[in-house]
């Protein structure tokens, strides 16, 4: 099992804002270990909107709380950004074939990026992933490979077949420039935000690389001044795969892998998160701390985020909201606080989870009256 992964340092970082938007080239080549904007792939990815959320806002009390909408990516997810910078260093190394092991959102976003620069991707997922992933990453023309097993079982095969074959492992919490690339998320809300922070930030989380990328992102800002303090960072869990969250409950250095995980959001479902060490720590660095809620929680999460937001989210990424109630109630964030939630992958990537949270309405005759009749029908429940 991998214990640490190895971190990105750069040696010269901006020392004032970009004045080019927080996606375009000059701002990635300001921050990002890319020596020349040739590299970056051909599709753009990130500058996803900060939302103001007016009737959440309205909903929870809350008048300082954000929505990053990362389903606005290309392939629906914040795992484009990894794959972004991934394939980026590929071309600049100049590999042919870059391979992942991944619940779904990383293989499927390691396929759309090598699509667009004309680079063969391998993936390995487990076989129970969600219908639209597995079609969406084979449309894109990856080499699919469904393991009969669980995420760690493809993690380790891919890790094996990549020694094998020579292949560009981009393995979340292996290769560095995964966490690298998702700290772009990070920039971009400090960038909307500034000369404010955000004091909080919810981040899904199941191997730990998103939260950790998060974290380095506001590191960087810090060390070059542009942000002053680094929000506290809250790692959300499913309660059936918490390794992380129990960790930070009982105070311990390494986490206690979770054999049987599972949860309606596969995308966090992992026995044993590889990014714990960095993960924990950034964590406790910033005074952050962890909340796992339940299968349900995360259901009704998905429509009231649809409903008082507009953006659909998969189970995984409706978490954060879920989160959000649980650290309230936890008094882990109070409700005059600046809040981020970043939702991070789209729900059309699994529409049967978000079917169990609506009621689907029964056909109706082609005429006014049976209009008027569902409508009356409707308000009456
Ligand atoms: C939509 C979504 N959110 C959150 C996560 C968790 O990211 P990490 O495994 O880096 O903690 C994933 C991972 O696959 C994901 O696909």
């Amino acid at each position: 099992m991998t214990r640490g992964v190895l971190e990105v340092v750069l040696d010269a970082l901006p020392s004032h804002w970009p004045a080019a938007p927080a996606s375009s080239a000059e701002f990635l080549c300001a921050f990002l270990p890319v020596p020349s904007p040739e590299f970056f792939p051909p599709i753009p990815v990130g500058g996803t909107p900060l939302l103001e959320v007016p009737a959440l806002r309205r909903a929870l009390g809350m008048k300082n709380l954000w929505v990053k909408d990362d389903t606005r990516n290309p392939s629906g997810s914040t795992k484009d950004r990894a794959s972004f910078l991934v394939v980026a260093k590929a071309r600049e190394y100049g590999c042919k074939t870059i391979a992942a092991a991944s619940t779904g959102n990383a293989a499927t976003a390691l396929a759309c990026v090598a699509a667009a620069s004309g680079i063969h991707a391998v993936v390995f997922v487990p076989a129970a992933t969600p219908e639209a992933k597995l079609v969406q990453m084979l449309s894109y023309g990856a080499q699919v490979l469904p393991v009969a097993g669980s995420y760690d079982d493809a993690f380790e095969l891919c890790l094996a077949a990549c020694r094998e074959f020579g292949w560009y492992n981009r393995n979340t919490a292996l290769n560095p420039f995964t966490s690298e690339g998702k700290k772009t998320a990070a920039l971009e809300i400090a960038a909307s935000l500034a000369p404010e922070s955000p004091d909080v930030v919810l981040v899904p989380t199941g191997d730990g690389v998103i939260l950790s990328g998060v974290a380095k992102g506001f590191a960087d800002l810090l060390r070059c001044g542009l942000i002053r303090r680094v929000p506290r960072l809250i790692a959300v869990q499913p309660q059936g795969s918490a390794a992380i969250v129990n960790a930070l409950e009982k105070n311990a250095e390494a986490i206690t892998p979770v054999p049987n995980a599972s949860s309606v959001a596969d995308s966090l479902v992992v026995q044993a998160p590889r990014n714990t060490l960095q993960c924990l720590r950034a964590i406790r660095a910033s005074s952050g701390g962890g909340v796992a809620v339940s299968d349900e929680a995360i259901i009704r999460a998905i429509s009231e985020l649809a409903r008082l937001t507009g953006v659909f989210a998969e189970p995984a990424s409706a978490a954060a909201l879920a989160g959000l109630h649980a650290a309230l109630a936890k008094g882990l964030v109070q409700r005059e606080e600046r809040v981020v939630l970043l939702v991070t992958g789209s729900g059309l990537k699994d529409v049967p989870a978000a079917s169990r949270a609506v009621a689907r309405p029964t056909p109706i005759p082609a005429n006014l009256a049976a209009v008027a009749e569902r409508i009356r029908r409707d308000a009456a429940s």
